[in-house]
C-alpha cells in the first residue's frame, strides 16, 4: 500500500500573509515529495484544541506563528533546547502521539548569516536592539556560538533586564541613551525591533561610532533593504539582511516533517522577494 501523502501546515491568526506556504510549497515540488503544507487561521480561543487534535486531521506536524508561539510552547508535551531557552516554540511535530515543539528561529539567524557572511561568528562582542520574542531567538544563537559579550538595549529597559536575567552570563541590559558608547566596541549590531519595517517609524540611530570591521544585520525584511542597512552601507558596513532568517528557520522545520534537508537557493529568494513585492 502507497504511504500516505505527507501533511504540514503553518497556523496563525491572522494568516493570510505568511510566506512560509510559498517556501514550502517550493521545496516539496523540487525535491517531488507527497506532501502538503498549507495556511489554516486558528483564532487564539480554538488554539488548545487545534493542537489537540492533530493525529485526527492527518498532520504530522506544522509551523506556529503569531499570536501562538507563546501558547504552543505551554501546550506542547516535549521541548528541545532551542524551545526551552526561547521560551516559544515555532515547529511542532507528532512522535508516537505526544506533541513535541522547536524554535527555529535561532537556528535560523545564524545559518542565514553562516551562508551570507562566513565567518561572521569569529565576531565577540554584538549589541542587539530590542527585547521582544525575536530578540530572545538572537540572543540564543549568538550563545550558542560562544559570543563573549551580549548587549540587550532596549527603548523600555526594564525588558532588556528581564532578558537579561533569563540569559544570564554574557548579556546585559541597556538603555536606548547608552547606544553610542556601546557600539564604540562592537564588532556585529543585530536590529530585532519592528522600527523600520515599512509601516513602521525607521530605526534612527547613528552608525558612525561602530568600528569599521562591524556587521551590521537586520532581521525586518520589508523593505529588503531598510534604512539602518542602507546607513550602514554608506558607511561602508557589511551587511546582512533579514530575508535569509526567515528561509533558513523553515529549512529545519521541512527537515523534520518532509525528512529532507532543502537548500536555500536564489531561485527561492527570488521568488519570495518577488511575492513580497506583489503586495498581496
Ligand atoms: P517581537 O516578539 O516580534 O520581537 P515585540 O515583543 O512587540 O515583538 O517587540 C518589539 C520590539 O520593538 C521591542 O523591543 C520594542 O521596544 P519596547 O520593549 O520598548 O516596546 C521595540 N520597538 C517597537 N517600537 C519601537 C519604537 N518606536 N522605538 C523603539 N523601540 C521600539
Amino acid at each position: 500500500m502507497a504511504e500516505a501523502p505527507i501533511k504540514a501546515f503553518v497556523c496563525g491568526h491572522p494568516i493570510k500573509h505568511s510566506r512560509s506556504p510559498l517556501i514550502h510549497g517550493y521545496w516539496l515540488e523540487k525535491y517531488e515529495l507527497d506532501g502538503s503544507y498549507e495556511a489554516i487561521d486558528v483564532a487564539p480561543e480554538d488554539f488548545a484544541h487545534f493542537l489537540h487534535t492533530l493525529h485526527e486531521q492527518g498532520y504530522a506536524g506544522g509551523n506556529v506563528t503569531l499570536p501562538h508561539k507563546e501558547s504552543a510552547f505551554k501546550i506542547v508535551e516535549k521541548l528541545d533546547g532551542a524551545a526551552e531557552k526561547i521560551g516559544a516554540v515555532n515547529t511542532i511535530w507528532l512522535e508516537n502521539g505526544h506533541l513535541c515543539g522547536s524554535n527555529t528561529d535561532a537556528y535560523g539567524f545564524a545559518a542565514n548569516l553562516d551562508q551570507q557572511m562566513a565567518g561572521w561568528d569569529s565576531a565577540r562582542t554584538a549589541v542587539l536592539l530590542g527585547a521582544g520574542g525575536a530578540a530572545r531567538a538572537v540572543i540564543h544563537a549568538l550563545q550558542e556560538r560562544g559570543f563573549d559579550e551580549i548587549r540587550i538595549v532596549n527603548r523600555t529597559e526594564a525588558r532588556a533586564r528581564d532578558l537579561q536575567a533569563r540569559f544570564g552570563g554574557t548579556t546585559s541590559a541597556h538603555s536606548w541613551e547608552a547606544l553610542d558608547d556601546l557600539l564604540a566596541s562592537t564588532d556585529l549590531l543585530v536590529n530585532t525591533t519592528s522600527l523600520g519595517m515599512a509601516g513602521s517609524a525607521p530605526l534612527s540611530i547613528s552608525l558612525d561610532p561602530l568600528p569599521d570591521h562591524a556587521i551590521v544585520s537586520d532581521i525586518v525584511y520589508v523593505p529588503l533593504q531598510t534604512p539602518l542597512l542602507a546607513d550602514a552601507q554608506e558607511r561602508g558596513l557589511r551587511t546582512v539582511e533579514g530575508l535569509g532568517m526567515l528561509l533558513h528557520q523553515a529549512v529545519a522545520a521541512f527537515e523534520r516533517w518532509f525528512g529532507v534537508k532543502p537548500e536555500v537557493t536564489g531561485e527561492l529568494r527570488q521568488r519570495i522577494i518577488d511575492d513580497l513585492r506583489s503586495g498581496k
